[in-house]
């Protein structure tokens, strides 16, 4: 990774809105040059890319797929053909389903483990082959996987497999200096958790530090674990979800 991070590379999946966005914000307030992947919602992209503009940083949207490993390859290869390299990748884009065990389908099977489990195993793979030697991963799972929701047990299991590939990666690909680490969010406002249906005021009523979540709580922690100062964490899963769990 280069020493100065204002040379620094970062492709932020999912990154057009919520945590994702509120992640390539504060990349570029530390330096890094950012690639803001968007799935469908290319305005919302774009104007990340203006708001990073506005405060002097670097940034370009690219439109991709996590869930496509064609797609996921060529969004990081956008990191050294536009950047000259790849530095920190944080892998946020997921897909979420609420339903019983019993009503789940094959359908909702395959399209929370593509897009959370293979997905991120892809993410690793490709960013492993790309990331200059220093480099940082993070991945964003989830505190479902404490916590257990009943109607979660997709999402969660998806989000578990993630987080095992973090920690057999983090040994890995430790001899390079790269490290790779988890961050599990709780309830956190975004257009996401409001689509989800979940119990907002029980769950506020069960975090000690009395709200929701907001993306930049999130965002702050996993700054911290893509810069210098966190050369010395890897294969951990950072809770940061008020007390919650
Ligand atoms: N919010 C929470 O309470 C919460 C709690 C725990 C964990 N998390 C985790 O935090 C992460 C972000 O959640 P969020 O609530 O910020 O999400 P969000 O508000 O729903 O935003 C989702 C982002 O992911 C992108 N995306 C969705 N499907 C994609 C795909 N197939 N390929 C590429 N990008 C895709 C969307 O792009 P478009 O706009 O272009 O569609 C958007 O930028 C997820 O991993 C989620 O599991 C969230």
């Amino acid at each position: 990774m280069p020493s100065k991070a204002t040379d620094r590379v970062a492709v932020v999946t999912g990154s057009s809105r919520g945590i994702g966005r509120a992640t390539a914000l504060r990349l570029a307030t530390g330096g890094a040059a950012v690639i803001v992947n968007y799935h469908t919602d290319a305005a919302s992209a774009k104007q990340v890319v203006a708001d990073i503009e506005a405060g002097g940083g670097r940034a370009m949207t690219a439109r991709a797929d996590a869930a496509d490993p064609t797609e996921l390859r060529t969004l990081l290869d956008a990191a050294e053909h536009h950047y000259g390299g790849l530095d920190v990748l944080v892998h946020n884009a997921a897909g979420f389903v609420r339903t019983p065990l019993t009503a789940a389908t094959d359908g909702d099977y395959a399209h929370t483990f593509s897009l959370n489990a293979q997905a991120t195993f892809v993410a690793l793979r490709e960013a492993g082959r790309r990331m200059r030697d220093g480099g940082r991963i993070v991945f964003i799972s989830s505190i479902v996987t404490r916590i257990d929701p009943p109607g979660e047990a997709l999402y969660a299991a998806s989000k578990a497999a993630g987080e095992h590939l973090i920690r057999t990666f983090a040994r890995e690909i430790g001899p390079r200096g790269i490290t790779v680490n988890s961050v599990l969010p709780g309830p956190t406002d975004t257009d996401g958790f409001a689509a989800s249906s979940a119990p907002v005021e029980t769950l506020i009523a069960q975090t000690p530090l009395g709200r929701l979540g907001e993306p930049e709580d999130i965002a702050e922690v996993i700054g911290f674990l893509a810069s210098d100062a966190a050369r010395w964490i890897t294969g951990q899963h950072i809770t940061v979800d008020g007390g919650l769990s």
